[in-house]
Protein backbone atom coordinates (compact mmCIF):
# COMPACT_ATOMS: atom_id res chain seq x y z
CA UNK A 1 0.00 0.00 0.00
CA UNK A 2 0.94 3.40 -0.51
CA UNK A 3 -0.14 6.58 1.58
CA UNK A 4 0.67 9.73 1.08
CA UNK A 5 2.93 11.49 4.12
CA UNK A 6 0.65 13.46 6.84
CA UNK A 7 2.73 16.80 6.38
CA UNK A 8 0.82 18.28 8.99
CA UNK A 9 -0.12 17.89 12.45
CA UNK A 10 -2.04 19.19 15.79
CA UNK A 11 -0.50 18.61 19.20
CA UNK A 12 -2.76 18.79 22.35
CA UNK A 13 -0.47 17.51 24.66
CA UNK A 14 1.39 14.66 24.09
CA UNK A 15 -1.33 13.91 21.61
CA UNK A 16 -0.41 14.31 18.28
CA UNK A 17 -3.07 14.46 15.54
CA UNK A 18 -1.89 13.52 12.01
CA UNK A 19 -3.76 15.59 9.03
CA UNK A 20 -5.73 13.48 6.57
CA UNK A 21 -3.47 11.29 4.81
CA UNK A 22 -4.76 9.73 1.17
CA UNK A 23 -4.52 6.06 -0.13
CA UNK A 24 -2.34 6.85 -3.44
CA UNK A 25 -1.93 2.63 -4.34
CA UNK A 26 -4.22 0.32 -2.59
CA UNK A 27 -1.69 -2.74 -4.03
CA UNK A 28 1.98 -1.53 -4.24
CA UNK A 29 3.17 -4.76 -5.49
CA UNK A 30 6.03 -7.32 -4.26
CA UNK A 31 8.59 -4.50 -3.82
CA UNK A 32 10.53 -4.46 -0.66
CA UNK A 33 9.99 -1.49 1.69
CA UNK A 34 11.63 1.80 0.19
CA UNK A 35 12.15 4.83 2.48
CA UNK A 36 9.72 7.93 1.65
CA UNK A 37 9.66 9.79 -1.68
CA UNK A 38 9.14 12.96 -3.05
CA UNK A 39 6.79 12.87 -6.24
CA UNK A 40 5.32 16.08 -7.73
CA UNK A 41 6.05 17.79 -4.49
CA UNK A 42 4.06 14.79 -2.33
CA UNK A 43 5.71 12.77 -0.04
CA UNK A 44 5.06 9.65 -0.62
CA UNK A 45 5.86 6.46 2.30
CA UNK A 46 5.19 2.71 0.60
CA UNK A 47 4.06 -0.64 2.68
CA UNK A 48 5.33 -3.27 1.57
CA UNK A 49 2.89 -6.59 1.60
CA UNK A 50 5.46 -8.58 4.27
CA UNK A 51 4.71 -5.42 6.41
CA UNK A 52 0.77 -5.35 6.32
CA UNK A 53 0.99 -9.30 6.94
CA UNK A 54 3.43 -8.45 10.36
CA UNK A 55 0.84 -5.75 11.30
CA UNK A 56 -2.49 -8.20 10.41
CA UNK A 57 -0.95 -11.75 12.48
CA UNK A 58 -1.05 -9.67 15.23
CA UNK A 59 -4.36 -7.67 14.74
CA UNK A 60 -8.15 -8.70 15.47
CA UNK A 61 -10.86 -6.82 13.57
CA UNK A 62 -14.05 -6.68 15.79
CA UNK A 63 -17.19 -6.52 14.12
CA UNK A 64 -20.19 -4.54 15.81
CA UNK A 65 -23.28 -6.46 14.66
CA UNK A 66 -26.91 -5.75 15.78
CA UNK A 67 -29.98 -7.10 13.35
CA UNK A 68 -27.92 -7.04 10.20
CA UNK A 69 -28.36 -8.86 7.22
CA UNK A 70 -26.78 -12.50 6.77
CA UNK A 71 -25.36 -11.37 3.33
CA UNK A 72 -24.06 -8.23 4.34
CA UNK A 73 -22.18 -9.82 7.45
CA UNK A 74 -20.88 -12.25 5.07
CA UNK A 75 -19.13 -10.05 2.73
CA UNK A 76 -18.10 -8.24 5.53
CA UNK A 77 -16.33 -11.29 6.99
CA UNK A 78 -14.68 -12.02 3.44
CA UNK A 79 -12.87 -8.41 2.95
CA UNK A 80 -11.04 -8.82 6.22
CA UNK A 81 -7.74 -9.75 5.86
CA UNK A 82 -6.62 -13.65 5.70
CA UNK A 83 -4.69 -13.38 9.26
CA UNK A 84 -6.51 -11.10 11.52
CA UNK A 85 -8.81 -12.79 14.05
CA UNK A 86 -12.48 -11.94 13.20
CA UNK A 87 -14.27 -11.41 16.68
CA UNK A 88 -18.12 -10.62 16.09
CA UNK A 89 -19.65 -9.37 19.37
CA UNK A 90 -23.49 -9.42 18.68
CA UNK A 91 -26.69 -7.73 20.35
CA UNK A 92 -29.14 -9.07 17.92
CA UNK A 93 -32.32 -10.32 18.66
CA UNK A 94 -32.49 -14.08 19.91
CA UNK A 95 -36.14 -14.28 19.95
CA UNK A 96 -38.82 -15.60 17.90
CA UNK A 97 -36.20 -16.11 15.67
CA UNK A 98 -32.65 -16.67 17.05
CA UNK A 99 -30.26 -13.97 14.95
CA UNK A 100 -26.83 -14.39 16.99
CA UNK A 101 -27.19 -18.40 16.11
CA UNK A 102 -27.62 -17.67 12.34
CA UNK A 103 -24.92 -15.15 12.43
CA UNK A 104 -22.57 -17.46 14.49
CA UNK A 105 -23.49 -20.24 11.56
CA UNK A 106 -22.77 -17.16 9.02
CA UNK A 107 -19.23 -16.86 9.98
CA UNK A 108 -18.38 -20.57 11.31
CA UNK A 109 -19.27 -21.86 7.37
CA UNK A 110 -16.57 -18.73 6.23
CA UNK A 111 -14.12 -19.56 8.47
CA UNK A 112 -14.63 -23.64 7.45
CA UNK A 113 -14.15 -22.30 3.85
CA UNK A 114 -11.50 -20.03 4.56
CA UNK A 115 -9.54 -21.60 6.83
CA UNK A 116 -9.20 -19.57 9.59
CA UNK A 117 -10.28 -18.77 13.20
CA UNK A 118 -12.69 -16.45 14.94
CA UNK A 119 -14.80 -15.60 18.34
CA UNK A 120 -18.34 -14.76 18.86
CA UNK A 121 -20.35 -14.03 21.91
CA UNK A 122 -23.30 -12.10 22.26
CA UNK A 123 -23.69 -8.94 24.25
CA UNK A 124 -26.66 -9.69 26.52
CA UNK A 125 -25.47 -13.16 27.36
CA UNK A 126 -26.10 -13.39 31.33
CA UNK A 127 -22.72 -15.24 31.46
CA UNK A 128 -20.76 -12.44 29.76
CA UNK A 129 -22.25 -10.10 32.56
CA UNK A 130 -21.32 -12.67 35.36
CA UNK A 131 -17.65 -12.56 34.27
CA UNK A 132 -17.50 -8.98 34.33
CA UNK A 133 -19.16 -8.60 37.65
CA UNK A 134 -16.82 -11.26 38.89
CA UNK A 135 -13.61 -9.64 37.57
CA UNK A 136 -14.65 -6.38 39.50
CA UNK A 137 -16.20 -4.51 35.88
CA UNK A 138 -19.75 -3.60 37.33
CA UNK A 139 -19.51 -0.32 35.40
CA UNK A 140 -20.75 -1.92 32.40
CA UNK A 141 -23.94 -3.61 33.80
CA UNK A 142 -27.54 -2.30 33.54
CA UNK A 143 -30.15 -2.47 35.95
CA UNK A 144 -31.45 -6.16 34.72
CA UNK A 145 -27.37 -6.73 35.22
CA UNK A 146 -26.87 -7.66 31.35
CA UNK A 147 -24.12 -5.79 30.08
CA UNK A 148 -25.71 -2.33 28.30
CA UNK A 149 -27.25 -2.21 24.68
CA UNK A 150 -24.96 0.15 22.93
CA UNK A 151 -22.20 -0.27 20.31
CA UNK A 152 -19.57 1.20 22.53
CA UNK A 153 -20.35 -1.54 25.12
CA UNK A 154 -20.12 -4.02 22.54
CA UNK A 155 -16.57 -2.75 21.26
CA UNK A 156 -15.80 -2.98 24.29
CA UNK A 157 -16.69 -6.17 24.64
CA UNK A 158 -14.31 -7.40 21.59
CA UNK A 159 -11.47 -5.02 22.63
CA UNK A 160 -11.56 -7.48 25.92
CA UNK A 161 -11.92 -10.50 23.78
CA UNK A 162 -9.24 -9.29 21.46
CA UNK A 163 -6.07 -8.58 24.19
CA UNK A 164 -7.36 -12.71 25.74
CA UNK A 165 -6.66 -13.78 22.07
CA UNK A 166 -3.08 -12.04 22.87
CA UNK A 167 -3.63 -9.69 19.66
CA UNK A 168 -1.22 -6.24 19.48
CA UNK A 169 -3.75 -4.44 17.27
CA UNK A 170 -7.53 -4.36 17.57
CA UNK A 171 -9.33 -2.16 14.42
CA UNK A 172 -13.44 -2.24 14.61
CA UNK A 173 -15.75 -2.72 11.26
CA UNK A 174 -19.52 -2.27 11.06
CA UNK A 175 -21.47 -5.25 9.89
CA UNK A 176 -23.62 -3.47 7.65
CA UNK A 177 -21.05 -2.66 5.08
CA UNK A 178 -22.13 -3.44 1.83
CA UNK A 179 -18.51 -3.31 0.04
CA UNK A 180 -16.21 -5.90 1.13
CA UNK A 181 -13.75 -4.17 -0.25
CA UNK A 182 -13.74 -1.25 1.28
CA UNK A 183 -14.06 -3.48 4.30
CA UNK A 184 -10.03 -5.05 3.16
CA UNK A 185 -9.00 -1.39 2.17
CA UNK A 186 -9.53 -0.10 5.76
CA UNK A 187 -8.04 -3.39 7.14
CA UNK A 188 -4.91 -2.76 5.16
CA UNK A 189 -5.22 0.90 6.00
CA UNK A 190 -5.29 0.24 9.16
CA UNK A 191 -2.38 -1.60 9.16
CA UNK A 192 -0.12 0.47 7.23
CA UNK A 193 -0.79 3.35 9.66
CA UNK A 194 -0.08 1.20 12.58
CA UNK A 195 3.16 -0.40 11.18
CA UNK A 196 4.70 3.85 10.26
CA UNK A 197 3.62 4.73 13.73
CA UNK A 198 6.60 6.15 15.82
CA UNK A 199 4.73 5.26 18.97
CA UNK A 200 3.55 2.06 21.18
CA UNK A 201 0.75 4.41 22.01
CA UNK A 202 -0.99 4.65 18.49
CA UNK A 203 -4.79 4.59 16.65
CA UNK A 204 -6.04 4.91 12.90
CA UNK A 205 -8.84 6.33 12.23
CA UNK A 206 -10.87 6.17 8.64
CA UNK A 207 -12.24 8.90 6.60
CA UNK A 208 -14.01 7.18 3.59
CA UNK A 209 -13.42 9.79 0.42
CA UNK A 210 -17.54 10.03 -0.56
CA UNK A 211 -20.37 7.84 0.91
CA UNK A 212 -22.85 7.82 -2.60
CA UNK A 213 -26.29 8.56 -2.53
CA UNK A 214 -29.13 8.44 -4.97
CA UNK A 215 -30.27 11.91 -5.40
CA UNK A 216 -32.29 13.22 -7.61
CA UNK A 217 -31.94 9.93 -10.31
CA UNK A 218 -28.12 9.80 -9.86
CA UNK A 219 -25.44 8.84 -7.88
CA UNK A 220 -24.31 11.80 -5.69
CA UNK A 221 -20.87 11.37 -4.16
CA UNK A 222 -21.30 13.08 -0.66
CA UNK A 223 -17.92 14.17 0.98
CA UNK A 224 -18.76 13.84 4.67
CA UNK A 225 -21.83 12.15 6.39
CA UNK A 226 -24.46 14.37 8.59
CA UNK A 227 -22.83 13.45 11.87
CA UNK A 228 -19.21 13.97 11.08
CA UNK A 229 -19.52 17.44 10.04
CA UNK A 230 -20.87 18.40 13.67
CA UNK A 231 -18.59 16.51 15.59
CA UNK A 232 -15.47 17.97 13.97
CA UNK A 233 -16.68 21.23 14.01
CA UNK A 234 -16.83 20.73 17.59
CA UNK A 235 -14.09 18.73 18.35
CA UNK A 236 -11.73 21.11 16.02
CA UNK A 237 -13.42 24.05 17.89
CA UNK A 238 -12.30 23.00 21.32
CA UNK A 239 -8.67 22.73 19.70
CA UNK A 240 -8.35 25.89 18.57
CA UNK A 241 -9.69 27.69 22.09
CA UNK A 242 -6.92 26.05 23.53
CA UNK A 243 -4.42 26.44 21.23
CA UNK A 244 -5.26 30.35 19.38
CA UNK A 245 -5.34 28.97 16.29
CA UNK A 246 -8.55 27.56 14.22
CA UNK A 247 -8.22 24.54 13.35
CA UNK A 248 -9.44 21.70 10.39
CA UNK A 249 -7.27 18.76 11.54
CA UNK A 250 -9.53 16.61 12.91
CA UNK A 251 -11.60 14.85 9.78
CA UNK A 252 -12.53 11.65 11.69
CA UNK A 253 -14.38 12.44 14.91
CA UNK A 254 -17.37 9.72 14.53
CA UNK A 255 -14.94 7.28 12.33
CA UNK A 256 -16.91 3.74 13.27
CA UNK A 257 -13.69 2.37 11.44
CA UNK A 258 -10.76 2.73 13.32
CA UNK A 259 -8.21 0.55 15.20
CA UNK A 260 -5.68 0.89 17.89
CA UNK A 261 -2.23 -0.38 19.29
CA UNK A 262 -3.28 -2.53 22.15
CA UNK A 263 -0.75 -1.01 24.45
CA UNK A 264 -2.98 2.24 24.34
CA UNK A 265 -6.93 0.61 23.94
CA UNK A 266 -6.10 -1.12 27.25
CA UNK A 267 -5.29 2.43 28.74
CA UNK A 268 -8.66 4.56 27.24
CA UNK A 269 -11.35 4.65 28.53
CA UNK A 270 -14.73 3.98 26.20
CA UNK A 271 -17.98 5.69 26.41
CA UNK A 272 -21.24 3.93 25.46
CA UNK A 273 -23.07 4.27 22.72
CA UNK A 274 -22.53 6.01 19.56
CA UNK A 275 -20.55 8.74 22.05
CA UNK A 276 -17.79 5.68 21.68
CA UNK A 277 -15.77 7.28 18.66
CA UNK A 278 -15.96 11.16 19.75
CA UNK A 279 -15.11 10.08 23.10
CA UNK A 280 -11.79 8.49 22.70
CA UNK A 281 -10.48 12.20 21.04
CA UNK A 282 -11.99 13.13 24.24
CA UNK A 283 -10.26 10.77 26.22
CA UNK A 284 -7.04 10.93 24.60
CA UNK A 285 -7.00 15.04 25.68
CA UNK A 286 -8.10 14.23 29.31
CA UNK A 287 -5.99 11.81 29.67
CA UNK A 288 -2.66 12.69 27.85
CA UNK A 289 -3.31 15.91 26.85
CA UNK A 290 -1.47 17.73 29.52
CA UNK A 291 -4.84 19.62 31.02
CA UNK A 292 -5.10 17.54 33.49
CA UNK A 293 -3.10 15.34 35.52
CA UNK A 294 -2.88 11.51 33.49
CA UNK A 295 -2.76 8.37 35.05
CA UNK A 296 -0.56 7.09 32.82
CA UNK A 297 2.83 9.06 32.89
CA UNK A 298 4.94 5.98 31.01
CA UNK A 299 2.48 7.20 28.19
CA UNK A 300 3.34 11.01 28.05
CA UNK A 301 7.33 10.30 27.84
CA UNK A 302 6.34 9.17 24.31
CA UNK A 303 3.51 10.60 21.46
CA UNK A 304 0.44 9.71 21.30
CA UNK A 305 0.02 9.39 17.90
CA UNK A 306 -3.02 9.59 15.82
CA UNK A 307 -3.40 8.92 12.19
CA UNK A 308 -6.33 10.14 9.66
CA UNK A 309 -6.35 7.81 6.86
CA UNK A 310 -8.49 8.55 3.41
CA UNK A 311 -9.59 5.71 1.99
CA UNK A 312 -10.21 4.78 -1.73
CA UNK A 313 -13.83 2.84 -1.74
CA UNK A 314 -16.95 4.43 -1.36
CA UNK A 315 -18.79 3.90 2.35
CA UNK A 316 -21.60 1.90 1.08
CA UNK A 317 -23.62 0.99 4.18
CA UNK A 318 -27.35 0.55 5.80
CA UNK A 319 -29.47 3.77 5.57
CA UNK A 320 -31.10 4.01 9.22
CA UNK A 321 -32.78 7.18 8.98
CA UNK A 322 -32.76 10.90 10.21
CA UNK A 323 -33.61 9.92 13.75
CA UNK A 324 -30.49 7.77 13.99
CA UNK A 325 -28.30 10.33 12.77
CA UNK A 326 -29.31 12.99 15.44
CA UNK A 327 -29.30 10.27 17.97
CA UNK A 328 -25.48 10.07 17.19
CA UNK A 329 -25.09 13.91 16.81
CA UNK A 330 -26.17 14.28 19.77
CA UNK A 331 -24.38 11.66 21.81
CA UNK A 332 -21.38 13.25 20.43
CA UNK A 333 -21.79 16.46 21.62
CA UNK A 334 -22.76 15.35 24.94
CA UNK A 335 -19.71 13.54 25.79
CA UNK A 336 -17.62 16.75 24.67
CA UNK A 337 -19.88 18.61 26.46
CA UNK A 338 -19.75 16.89 29.74
CA UNK A 339 -15.64 16.63 29.52
CA UNK A 340 -13.55 18.16 32.43
CA UNK A 341 -11.60 19.48 29.36
CA UNK A 342 -14.52 21.48 27.39
CA UNK A 343 -14.08 25.45 27.74
CA UNK A 344 -16.36 27.37 28.73
CA UNK A 345 -17.23 28.85 24.62
CA UNK A 346 -16.83 25.58 23.33
CA UNK A 347 -20.20 24.87 25.92
CA UNK A 348 -22.31 27.62 25.09
CA UNK A 349 -22.13 26.94 21.38
CA UNK A 350 -22.82 23.31 21.81
CA UNK A 351 -25.94 24.76 23.98
CA UNK A 352 -27.06 27.32 21.31
CA UNK A 353 -26.90 24.13 18.64
CA UNK A 354 -28.21 21.61 20.47
CA UNK A 355 -31.09 24.05 21.69
CA UNK A 356 -31.69 25.71 17.50
CA UNK A 357 -32.09 21.96 16.65
CA UNK A 358 -34.90 21.64 19.21
CA UNK A 359 -32.53 18.76 21.27
CA UNK A 360 -32.70 20.33 24.38
CA UNK A 361 -35.07 23.68 25.55
CA UNK A 362 -33.55 26.70 26.90
CA UNK A 363 -31.55 27.05 30.07
CA UNK A 364 -31.20 23.18 29.80
CA UNK A 365 -28.22 20.70 29.74
CA UNK A 366 -27.19 17.57 27.43
CA UNK A 367 -27.32 14.58 29.27
CA UNK A 368 -24.12 12.99 30.01
CA UNK A 369 -23.13 9.43 28.51
CA UNK A 370 -21.99 6.28 30.25
CA UNK A 371 -18.30 6.42 30.21
CA UNK A 372 -16.52 3.14 31.75
CA UNK A 373 -12.82 2.82 33.20
CA UNK A 374 -9.59 1.11 30.88
CA UNK A 375 -9.52 -2.13 30.47
CA UNK A 376 -6.34 -2.32 31.79
CA UNK A 377 -6.80 -3.11 35.59
CA UNK A 378 -9.37 -5.58 34.91
CA UNK A 379 -9.02 -9.07 36.20
CA UNK A 380 -8.53 -10.63 32.71
CA UNK A 381 -8.07 -14.59 34.19
CA UNK A 382 -10.56 -14.09 36.51
CA UNK A 383 -13.22 -13.00 33.81
CA UNK A 384 -11.75 -15.66 31.19
CA UNK A 385 -12.11 -18.51 33.87
CA UNK A 386 -15.87 -16.78 34.48
CA UNK A 387 -16.80 -16.34 30.81
CA UNK A 388 -15.82 -20.15 29.55
CA UNK A 389 -18.05 -21.35 33.36
CA UNK A 390 -21.01 -19.59 32.51
CA UNK A 391 -21.54 -17.87 28.58
CA UNK A 392 -23.84 -19.39 26.43
CA UNK A 393 -22.83 -17.75 23.96
CA UNK A 394 -19.30 -17.67 24.02
CA UNK A 395 -17.91 -19.82 20.61
CA UNK A 396 -14.27 -20.18 19.82
CA UNK A 397 -13.56 -21.27 16.07
CA UNK A 398 -10.57 -22.68 15.33
CA UNK A 399 -8.45 -22.83 12.43
CA UNK A 400 -9.39 -25.86 10.37
CA UNK A 401 -7.75 -27.83 7.79
CA UNK A 402 -9.24 -30.12 5.43
CA UNK A 403 -6.65 -32.62 5.18
CA UNK A 404 -4.39 -31.93 8.84
CA UNK A 405 -6.58 -30.71 11.59
CA UNK A 406 -4.94 -27.42 12.94
CA UNK A 407 -5.88 -27.41 16.86
CA UNK A 408 -5.62 -23.72 17.57
CA UNK A 409 -8.10 -21.73 20.06
CA UNK A 410 -7.82 -17.98 19.28
CA UNK A 411 -8.17 -17.53 23.24
CA UNK A 412 -6.37 -20.31 24.67
CA UNK A 413 -7.56 -21.47 27.87
CA UNK A 414 -6.75 -22.98 30.51
CA UNK A 415 -8.65 -26.53 29.82
CA UNK A 416 -7.27 -28.83 27.08
CA UNK A 417 -8.51 -28.64 24.06
CA UNK A 418 -11.69 -30.72 23.10
CA UNK A 419 -10.24 -32.62 19.88
CA UNK A 420 -13.40 -33.68 19.22
CA UNK A 421 -15.03 -30.44 19.27
CA UNK A 422 -12.71 -29.17 16.25
CA UNK A 423 -14.09 -32.81 14.45
CA UNK A 424 -17.31 -31.90 14.50
CA UNK A 425 -16.56 -29.03 12.56
CA UNK A 426 -16.27 -31.61 9.59
CA UNK A 427 -19.47 -32.72 10.07
CA UNK A 428 -20.88 -28.99 10.06
CA UNK A 429 -20.18 -28.78 6.65
CA UNK A 430 -23.40 -30.12 5.52
CA UNK A 431 -25.68 -28.99 8.40
CA UNK A 432 -24.38 -25.41 7.39
CA UNK A 433 -24.91 -25.99 3.57
CA UNK A 434 -28.67 -26.57 4.58
CA UNK A 435 -28.64 -23.60 6.48
CA UNK A 436 -27.60 -21.40 3.89
CA UNK A 437 -29.45 -22.43 1.65
CA UNK A 438 -32.71 -21.75 3.32
CA UNK A 439 -34.59 -18.94 2.00
CA UNK A 440 -33.68 -15.51 2.49
CA UNK A 441 -36.83 -14.31 4.18
CA UNK A 442 -34.94 -13.88 7.39
CA UNK A 443 -31.82 -12.45 6.40
N1 LIG B 1 -22.60 -5.25 19.37
C1 LIG B 1 -23.38 -4.23 19.06
N2 LIG B 1 -24.19 -3.72 20.04
N3 LIG B 1 -23.36 -3.70 17.82
C2 LIG B 1 -24.17 -2.66 17.56
C3 LIG B 1 -25.05 -2.11 18.52
C4 LIG B 1 -25.08 -2.70 19.82
O1 LIG B 1 -25.83 -2.31 20.72
N4 LIG B 1 -25.72 -1.09 17.92
C5 LIG B 1 -25.27 -1.01 16.65
N5 LIG B 1 -24.35 -1.96 16.43
C6 LIG B 1 -23.61 -2.25 15.20
C7 LIG B 1 -24.45 -2.22 13.93
O2 LIG B 1 -25.00 -3.47 13.63
C8 LIG B 1 -23.41 -1.81 12.89
O3 LIG B 1 -22.66 -2.90 12.45
C9 LIG B 1 -22.48 -0.88 13.67
O4 LIG B 1 -22.65 -1.21 15.05
C10 LIG B 1 -22.82 0.58 13.45
O5 LIG B 1 -24.13 0.83 13.86
P1 LIG B 1 -25.16 1.61 12.93
O6 LIG B 1 -26.43 1.76 13.67
O7 LIG B 1 -25.22 0.96 11.59
O8 LIG B 1 -24.46 3.03 12.82
P2 LIG B 1 -24.24 3.90 11.52
O9 LIG B 1 -23.79 3.03 10.41
O10 LIG B 1 -25.37 4.78 11.28
O11 LIG B 1 -23.03 4.80 12.03
C11 LIG B 1 -21.72 4.33 11.90
O12 LIG B 1 -20.94 5.34 11.32
C12 LIG B 1 -20.78 6.50 12.13
C13 LIG B 1 -19.92 7.48 11.37
O13 LIG B 1 -20.57 7.91 10.24
C14 LIG B 1 -21.20 3.93 13.29
O14 LIG B 1 -19.98 3.25 13.15
C15 LIG B 1 -21.01 5.11 14.19
O15 LIG B 1 -20.42 4.68 15.41
C16 LIG B 1 -20.15 6.13 13.47
O16 LIG B 1 -19.99 7.24 14.28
Amino acid sequence: MRLEYPHRFERFGAVRIHALQQVIELDSGADEEAPATTVQGRMVQHVSARSLSDVEKRMAIVVPCKDERRKVIEGVLSGIPHDCLIILVSNSVREPVDRYDMECRTVEHFCHLAERSAVAIHQRDPGLAEAFRLAGYTEILDDEGLVRNGKGEGMLVGLLLASLAGRDYVGFIDADNYVPGAVHEYAKAYAAALHLAESPYAMVRISWMSKPKIQDGRLFFNRWGRTSQVTNQFLNLLIAEYSGFGTDIIATGNAGEHAVSMELGLRMRIAGGFAVEPFEYLDLFEQFGGVIPSPHPEVLKHTVDVYQVETRNPHFHENKGHGHVQEMRLQALNVLYHSPICLDPVREEIRTFLTEQGVIGPGEEPPAEHVYPPLLDLDRSRFLAALVEHSESFVQIRRHRIADIVVEEPILLNSPIDVDDVLDLNGMEEDLADDLTESDADA
